[in-house]
């Protein structure tokens, strides 16, 4: 298994607000524990800092195939945590933002679809305990069918605010910080 990866914009496309916008070639840096040759089971994510079309840097998101769970700290930086129930019809049940920072630790409950935003000015930076075969487990279908998560995050006057993703029709439950609502 390859130890590490990248996640480029070409891919980040996928689930871009605005697809067509100019971005770094590379979006976030993932190196992968469990290998044969280390002791090491977690995993490293370094996220560039920046945005794409106005939309902070950010994972590609996925779900959890089975009753996977896992847990990140982090490690540096300041991000947002997106945590949301399945899609089915084009909606959501619950969409989360939550703010973390150095030190934070979130779990991420079982079906529940998450990604990471770096919405600070240096590189944010993550350790996770998915299994090193995460290949396997993740999911990223439902965040590619509908481009993304069902808000997108993007800077509006040097600020995180939250903006719909139109391709859902309803999100039932939002939990978000006041100041990240428009
Ligand atoms: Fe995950």
């Amino acid at each position: 298994m390859k130890t590490y990866s990248e996640r480029t914009h070409e891919k980040m496309k996928e689930v871009l607000m605005d697809p067509s916008a100019p971005g770094p070639e590379v979006h976030y840096h993932m190196i992968r524990g469990g290998n044969a040759q280390s002791n090491i089971t977690t995993n490293i994510t370094v996220w560039e800092a920046g945005t794409v079309g106005g939309e902070y840097i950010k994972s590609y998101g996925h779900y959890h195939v089975g009753d996977l769970e896992e847990t990140y700290t982090i490690l540096q930086g300041e991000g947002i945590i997106i945590l949301q129930s399945p899609i089915a019809d084009e909606s959501v049940e619950s969409f989360q933002a939550i703010k973390v920072k150095a030190g934070d630790r979130i779990h991420i409950p079982k079906h529940t679809g998450h990604l990471a935003i770096n919405i600070g000015k240096d590189w944010l930076v993550t350790s996770d305990d998915s299994p090193a075969s995460l290949a396997d487990h993740a999911d990223y279908e439902p965040f590619k069918k509908m481009k993304g998560a069902a808000y997108y995050v993007v800077e509006k006057s040097g600020k995180p605010e939250l903006v719909k993703n139109p391709l859902y029709k309803t999100v039932t439950h939002l939990s978000a910080p006041a100041d990240l609502r428009a």
